[in-house]
């Protein structure tokens, strides 16, 4: 595997693969790789010939209080993962190399609608962060297709609206998410978490699938249901952010009448903020 720090470097190089006729794939991450982020190189594998992984930590996306500076960095352990996952190439951009004259005046890329709720609510200008790299990205690899986890739910649906609304032309694809034998979905913050934490941690996923099962079996009421399983959050040692039951695309509150369903939670333990989410199909 082949890494690189520059975007005119990179350039090259892809020039030279896609007059090969290969079907080039880009799996955009922050590094600290753990099984989820392989499996999103997997599959991208499975669907193109030649494989771009991204390890940027994007300042854009972090709020003025959040954890840029102590987000997990491992570059050794992530090329030697890459290169057992069948990953061609690394693009690891310094800072300068993606905001060369800095952040403030930098062009920004904004999704309206579903980045205002939910995470964007609580983390504003976040989303504004992600698509505004996720395009850079997608201008400078020029990638067929494009692999993102569902763990990050909202993130793959504000990048899918932008794939759209800016005729990109790129197939995005999403990855379930993965979880450890206890059922945590697997991020790179879990590594912020103490060993009685991820205990506490595992109050999500559980939260979600018991809401989940009784969707399933027939509970409508779903303002009730987010109420219910907030308190339960709390009552358990997890301080609520959010716990949404939405419409699976729109992401909007869902009603009775829908049958494909997401809900979001986030909610933090100790000072580390989670989320997770659970899909839901109901049958006509
Ligand atoms: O999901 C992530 O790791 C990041 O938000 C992404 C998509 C790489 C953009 O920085």
């Amino acid at each position: 595997m082949q890494t690189i720090h520059h975007v005119n470097e990179l350039r090259t190089l892809l020039t030279r693969v896609r007059q090969t006729g290969k079907r080039i794939a880009v799996v955009p991450t922050m590094g600290n790789l753990h099984r989820g982020h392989i499996r999103l190189v997997e599959t991208a594998a499975a669907h193109a010939d030649f494989v771009v992984s991204t390890i940027f930590v994007n300042p854009m996306q972090f709020g003025r209080h959040e954890d840029l500076d102590k987000y997990p960095r491992t570059p050794d352990a992530d090329v030697r993962k890459l290169t057992d996952a069948g990953c061609h190439c690394l693009f690891a951009p310094p800072v300068s190399e993606i905001y060369p004259e800095g952040l403030g005046q930098h062009t920004v890329v904004s999704v309206p609608g579903l980045s205002e709720r939910h995470c964007g609510a609580s983390r504003p200008g976040h989303f504004d962060g992600v698509a505004t790299v996720v395009s850079k990205l997608f201008n400078i690899v020029g990638p067929d297709i494009a692999v993102f986890g569902k763990k990050d739910y909202q993130q793959f649906q504000v990048i899918r609206k932008m794939t759209s609304d800016l005729c990109f032309g790129i197939d995005i694809m999403g990855v379930e998410t993965e979880r450890d034998s206890q059922g945590l979905a697997l991020s790179s913050r879990n590594g912020y978490l103490s060993e009685s934490e991820k205990l506490t941690a595992l109050c999500l996923s559980r939260t979600l699938n018991e809401a989940a099962q009784r969707i399933t079996d027939g509970e409508r009421n779903y303002r009730v249901l987010e109420q219910q399983a907030l308190q339960s959050f709390t009552a358990h040692g997890v301080t609520p952010d959010y716990f949404n039951i939405c419409q699976a695309d729109s992401l909007a509150p869902a009603t009775g009448a829908d049958l494909r369903l997401v809900i979001l939670a986030a909610g933090f333990v100790g000072a580390t903020r989670l989320i997770d989410n659970i899909e839901i199909t109901l049958p006509e």
